[in-house]
């Protein structure tokens, strides 16, 4: 049997069974960096503050950069039996350096401890994360820059309603992702205080140096009530409510990529490496990559509902639940990691169609808005205008002309307001840079907004 490092007040050893149902050391191995790092830093305190001697502290440093190395270079053999990550490094450690290595733990519990290892690994990723969204952000620019000629239907309900720059949509997804690392940098600043010296709740009776282990360990702060501090876990939950926000968003792009590379709509051809074919269907080409990251967004917004429903109505302040709040913010974090990687390389490689964008952007009376505007520029009511162009377009439907095909005269038909200089209002470009106030998709403010984003 394994030696418990809290056997002591035990008789009888713990069933197998149980050993294994209690367990996170599975998944939880993947802080073994962080727990040593906050061991480490903890370690040295002890020692300045003279809880522990300094040579003490010395042994148990190398001791954990020992095991540091042995678990990078593959040679710890994690145990079921001891747990969690927490007490397979704690127990080697005293097998390393023998029972001063017991004293690594003095005024500390496995509550702080694990709260300040997930914020350590947390922020980590959150940095990754980061920067992969500035990277998706980089390719929808360059994207956006590289096809400033192209015009393509915009919709609304699914149905044509006006003209767009392309690099007009591509940038709305890049406001989408810039409100992403908003929130992603926001939340970063909220939980990045420390939480140890909470003990298992009620602090430590040690001397114990706060300040001093929040600053060694990149924090901006001490949390502030130890009871809250191992029972807080609104951290995990901010990052899964981001994520979920984040792919909600990919969703949508994904969505559209994967309409937009159908052979109904043939906008754009993704690159081969990122689909795959049809064993039966020799024709096929699969969006897989957009089709698996909109999939991935269920698995994400389950992560959060599972957070959510694992801290709901639980009693302050720890309690064993809470080990459960690993694998969903785990899963979470390699989800949003690898949809965001993946998608950045995606969108760097896509081939636009402008040929036919342009041709369907044609289609479904785009300019028709157009139209309505001119005649309110004549002096007519936006509402009677609306009617008059509605009546256009009927008159154009049933008989199968398009609006930049009527002559004047079947204009002025429905209005005497209309002249010859329509037909510059009723053209693809016209609509698209009529539009040229900020936020607009005329091609000069979609430039203006380019070389803005490209001062920030
Ligand atoms: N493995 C535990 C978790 O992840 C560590 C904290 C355990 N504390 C305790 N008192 N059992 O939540």
């Amino acid at each position: 049997m394994t030696q418990k490092l809290w056997g002591g007040r035990f008789t009888q050893p713990t069933d197998k069974f149980v050993e294994e149902f209690t367990a996170s050391i599975e998944f939880d191995q993947r802080l073994y960096r962080y727990d040593i790092q906050g061991s480490k830093a903890y370690a040295e305190m002890l020692g300045r503050q003279g809880i522990i001697a300094v040579e003490e502290a010395d042994q148990i440093i190398t001791g954990l950069n020992g095991i540091l190395e042995d678990i990078e270079a593959g040679q710890f053999e994690f145990s079921v039996a001891l747990e969690d990550i927490h007490m397979n490094i704690e127990a080697r450690l005293i097998e390393r350096i023998g029972t001063v290595g017991g004293k690594l733990h003095t005024g500390r519990s496995r509550n702080d401890q694990v709260a300040v290892d997930i914020r350590l690994y947390l922020r980590d990723e959150i940095d990754m994360i980061l920067d992969y969204l500035k990277k998706l952000e980089g390719s929808l620019i360059q994207q956006a820059e590289e096809n400033l000629d192209v015009i393509m239907p915009g919709f609304t309900h699914l149905q044509t309603a006006q003209p767009l720059l392309y690099s007009h949509h591509l940038l709305s997804y890049r406001e989408m992702i810039a409100r992403d690392s908003s929130r992603l940098r926001d939340l970063r600043v909220r939980f990045n205080v420390m939480p140890l010296g909470a003990g298992a709740l009620a602090g430590t009776t040690f001397p114990i140096d706060r300040e001093w282990l929040a600053e060694q360990l990149g924090f901006d702060g001490v949390t502030r009530n130890s009871i809250d501090s191992v029972s807080d876990r609104d951290f995990a939950i901010e990052f899964c409510s981001f994520a979920g926000i984040l792919m909600m968003h990919l969703s949508r792009l994904s969505e559209e990529l994967i309409l937009w590379s159908s052979a109904d709509f043939d906008f754009i051809e993704l690159s081969d490496s990122f689909c795959t074919g049809s064993s039966i269907m020799p024709q096929k080409k699969n969006p897989d990559v957009p089709e698996l990251v909109r999939g991935k967004t269920g698995r994400v917004y389950g992560n959060l509902i599972s957070l959510l429903t694992l801290m709901k109505s639980l009693p302050l302040a720890y309690n064993k639940d809470m080990q459960e709040d690993k694998e969903p913010l785990f899963d979470t974090i390699d989800t949003v990691k690898g949809s965001l990687k993946i998608f950045a390389d995606m969108i760097m490689e896509m081939k636009v169609k402008s040929d036919n964008m342009r041709i369907a952007a044609a289609r479904g009376f785009s300019t028709a808005t157009d139209v309505a505007d001119y005649c309110v520029r004549k002096g007519l009511p936006f509402r009677q205008a609306h009617e008059v162009v509605g009546k256009t377009v009927r008159y154009c439907v049933e008989t199968g002309k398009d609006i930049p095909e009527l002559s004047l005269a079947e204009f002025q038909e429905f209005s005497p307001l209309i002249e010859a200089d329509i037909y510059d209002f009723v053209t693809l470009e016209a609509s698209v840079n009529a539009r040229k106030a900020t936020g607009g998709t005329a091609r000069e403010a979609v430039e203006r907004e380019l070389a803005r984003l490209k001062l920030t």
